[in-house]
């Protein structure tokens, strides 16, 4: 539906084709998408395939009458916002209220001059527009504001890991260095044994397994403090994403930003990657440098790593509202439509445990929408290609 013009797709449910007829051609001549149904049922089943603004519903009709159609979409979240006419020979005020209480928004007689009939269609499709850009705007707030509360728990809880993730990963170190010296110790201590009574100490060694524990201590050590280092890692990413941001905005140019980034990780991607560029002359936009560089790196090695074998990595920029925008483009696995929602929450990953900690893009999203006061989306058609699109305004 275009929202300025108010052309809307109209669903005409009567059974009188003549009815039908008359309001087509009328509605058809305003310009807008019109299907017809021949009663309640057909109607109902027409909004449940197609995307329907409004519906103009006779009233007494055989099967489903227009009170019945009416009730059914008012009571369903999904068609409950489609602007509901109902048009009647009966102008009874009773008939008339019934209606409006069960949730229709509005009530014609059918002796309606045709002037008034397609004033209040452009009426009605208007109340619909203002309505879907509310729910758009009410989306786009409760996953602002989700996203906030999100990366306020992440970073309350890397605050809480910090300090004892650090002295165990502290202590782990000394241990590590204790180990040592006492297998070293014990090493030298049984060259000193009396022959005598190396039978038994041999039998100690066997029965209690001290080879294998001398070294599976030392592996098991390793991987812990691998495991704690990965920890500090990652609390320290958080806190660096939460932390009121010192850096100051400097006028960049998006496009050689974009290239610097590339740069930085052409050696690990050439091999697998072809970068198509469409770059258009752009004014400079204030940015805080470091989280965008992250930002870009971030989008691209995502791109990079979507790629099945060999791939297309395409990059626009282009000047718009007053602002920067660009898009990153890649042909690899895509996103599933059930989790795309989920891709910008803090840890949120798809890559193999170790492979990715799941904040690229929740930083990202920080970067942008938080620092910045732009936007992030993004599309994806799965198997074909991802393409994530960034608004930057030139004032942040
Ligand atoms: N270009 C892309 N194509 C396909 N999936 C993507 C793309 N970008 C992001 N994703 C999905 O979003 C998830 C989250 O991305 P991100 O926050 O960067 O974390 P990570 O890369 O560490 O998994 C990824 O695991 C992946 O499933
Ligand atoms: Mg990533």
């Amino acid at each position: 539906m275009t929202i300025r013009k108010h052309i809307g797709k109209i669903l005409v449910v009567d059974d009188s084709k003549a009815v039908r007829d008359l309001l087509a051609g009328l509605l058809r001549d305003a310009g807008h998408d019109i299907s017809l149904a021949e009663d309640g049922r057909q109607g109902w089943q027409i909004i449940q395939h197609k995307q329907i603004d409004l519906i103009i519903s006779d009233l007494e009709m055989p099967v489903l009458d227009g009170f019945g159609l009416c009730r059914l979409v008012k009571e369903n979240p999904d068609y409950k916002n489609i602007y509901f006419i109902l048009l009647s020979t009966k102008d009874s005020t009773a008939s008339k209220v019934k209606g409006l209480e069960i949730g229709a928004d509005d009530y014609m007689g059918k002796g309606i001059a045709e002037s008034e009939f397609l004033a209040r269609i452009k009426a009605g499709l208007r109340i619909r527009a203002l309505e879907k850009e509310l729910e758009e705007k009410r989306v786009t707030l409760f996953q602002h504001e989700k996203m906030a509360s999100i990366a306020q728990l992440a970073a309350g809880v890397a605050h809480e890991i910090n300090n004892p993730i650090a002295f165990i990963a502290s202590n782990l170190r000394s241990l590590n260095g204790y180990c040592e010296k006492l297998t070293e110790c014990i090493f030298t201590l049984l060259k000193e044994i009396k022959p005598e009574s190396l039978d038994d100490i041999e039998e100690i060694r066997k029965r209690l397994k001290i080879n294998f524990i001398i070294q599976d201590s030392a592996e098991l050590i390793e991987e812990s403090l691998d495991g704690a280092e990965r920890i500090c890692h990652i609390v320290q990413t958080l806190k660096d994403s939460s932390r009121v941001d010192q850096d100051a905005c400097v006028p960049t140019d998006i496009n050689v930003c974009l290239d610097q980034v590339l740069g930085q990780i052409w050696e690990e991607i050439k091999d697998k990657v072809t970068i198509n560029k469409d770059y258009s002359p752009l004014p400079l936009a204030m940015c805080q440098p470091l989280p965008l560089q992250q930002t870009l790196s971030h989008l691209l090695t995502n791109a990079y790593q979507a790629l099945e074998g060999n791939g297309i990595i395409t990059l626009n920029t282009w000047a718009e509202n007053g602002g920067v925008s660009l898009s990153i483009t890649d042909n690899g696995i895509g996103i599933p439509a059930k989790d795309i929602d989920r891709i910008f929450e803090p840890f949120y990953t798809t890559h193999e445990v170790g492979a990715g900690m799941g904040l690229g893009l929740s930083l990202a999203y920080d970067t942008i929408v938080n620092k910045h006061h732009g936007t992030i989306s993004v599309q994806s058609r799965p198997g074909q290609e991802t393409i994530f699109t960034l608004h930057i305004p030139i004032q942040a």
